[in-house]
């Protein structure tokens, strides 16, 4: 186990932060993990378990400890007639493991291409992108309890995904540390096709293959997201809001162009992005804080902005989007 004192954060959040830890462990195995919360080794509380930190907005110096879990390995568990088994430690950049299944004809992540992060933070966040969500490959969680150093398997139900969500952020936030995920991808994949102009992106690729759909979803998402190694950031900083069919119907008559989607729940999801854009925020900076360019649902780090720049301007939106539309914005990423 390495533990490092006063770290500085710049290289641990997405937003390029320069904020500093008091104290910061690397975990490389499920004994270490059980050693430090069984309280054989003693830490700085609070403690904060931190994947790729591209989903979080430090606002000051932590004063605790940041917990890197570094469990590694990918491996192909089974098989099962087309479905194959694969499971890969919460340390794993997530885009490689995207990469090794779709190198290998596995099929079910490759919509999630690029996603910045870890594959330990996948499931607490249920990522998603271009019709596609990670709840609908994972089969199992391996967790270590934070509290006792127990460790719990959950099954795809037990983990209460929801849209960037599941019960490690909601009713057991904070209280596990996951090691391993399991998910079952399909040795004979059906391509997801369905977003905007995935079909149109893939045929210019020379057709609908694996391969082709993520190097498509890879070009959208570097011609539509700035990528955080240039330009500091977190993706969507806001949740797409859901509302009732009643407001979503009064929305759509003072603004007949406003995107909306059926959701499971039966309310209607909107496009934060386009409201903001909207509410006229695209592009716009405020002193090193500002709105992406081609993205409204992305805050940037223009240079060396505060956390608190960027949250101050992160609850302008929200103040506009509301007194324009009437629309609560939820983040998505999680502020410190
Ligand atoms: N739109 C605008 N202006 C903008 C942004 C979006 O008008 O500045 C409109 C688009 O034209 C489109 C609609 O809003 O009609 C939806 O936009 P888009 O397809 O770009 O997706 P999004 O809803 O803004 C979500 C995810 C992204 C994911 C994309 C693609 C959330 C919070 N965000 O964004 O995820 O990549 O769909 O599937 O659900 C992330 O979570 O960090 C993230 C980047």
């Amino acid at each position: 186990m390495l533990i490092n004192k006063n770290i500085s954060l710049k290289h641990f959040n997405t937003f390029g932060l320069d904020y500093k830890a008091e104290c910061m462990v690397r975990v490389r195995t499920k004994k270490e993990a059980v050693a430090l919360f069984k309280g054989e080794i003693s830490f700085k509380k609070p403690l904060l378990i931190l994947g790729g930190g591209s989903n979080i907005l430090f606002t000051g110096d932590f004063k605790g400890t940041i917990l890197l879990p570094d469990f590694k390995g990918i491996r192909i568990e089974k098989k099962e007639g087309r479905s194959v088994i694969v499971s890969a430690g919460a340390g794993i950049v997530w885009d490689k493991l995207v990469e090794w299944t779709t190198e290998r004809g596995l099929g079910g992540l490759e919509n999630l291409s690029l996603i910045p992060g870890k594959v330990g933070a996948v499931p607490v966040q249920n990522i998603g992108a271009y019709g596609a969500e990670v709840k609908d490959t994972i089969i199992k969680v391996r967790a270590i309890s934070v509290i006792d150093g127990s460790v719990r398997f959950f099954n795809n139900k037990e983990c209460g995904f929801g849209y960037r969500t599941s019960i490690f952020k909601g009713s057991e936030k904070g209280r596990y540390l996951v090691t391993r995920v399991w998910f079952r991808l399909s040795g004979e994949p059906v391509l997801n096709l369905n977003y905007g102009s995935l079909n149109e992106e893939v045929a210019k690729l020379g057709g609908a293959t694996l391969k082709n759909l993520r190097k498509a979803v890879i070009h959208i998402r570097q011609n539509k997201l700035p990528d955080p190694e240039v330009t500091g950031n977190a993706g969507s900083f806001y949740k797409n809001p859901v509302v009732s069919p009643q407001l979503a119907d009064i929305l759509k008559k003072r603004f007949p162009q406003i995107p909306c989607y059926d959701d499971p729940s039966g309310g209607i999801k909107l496009a934060a992005g386009w409201m903001i854009e909207h509410c006229g925020w695209k592009g716009r900076r405020l002193g090193k804080a500002g709105v992406h360019e081609n993205q409204a649902l992305v805050l940037i780090n223009t240079g060396e902005a505060s956390g608190k720049e960027i949250l101050d301007l992160s609850e302008k939106i929200r103040a506009s989007v509301m007194e324009k539309f009437g629309v609560e914005l939820d983040r998505e990423v999680v502020v410190i």
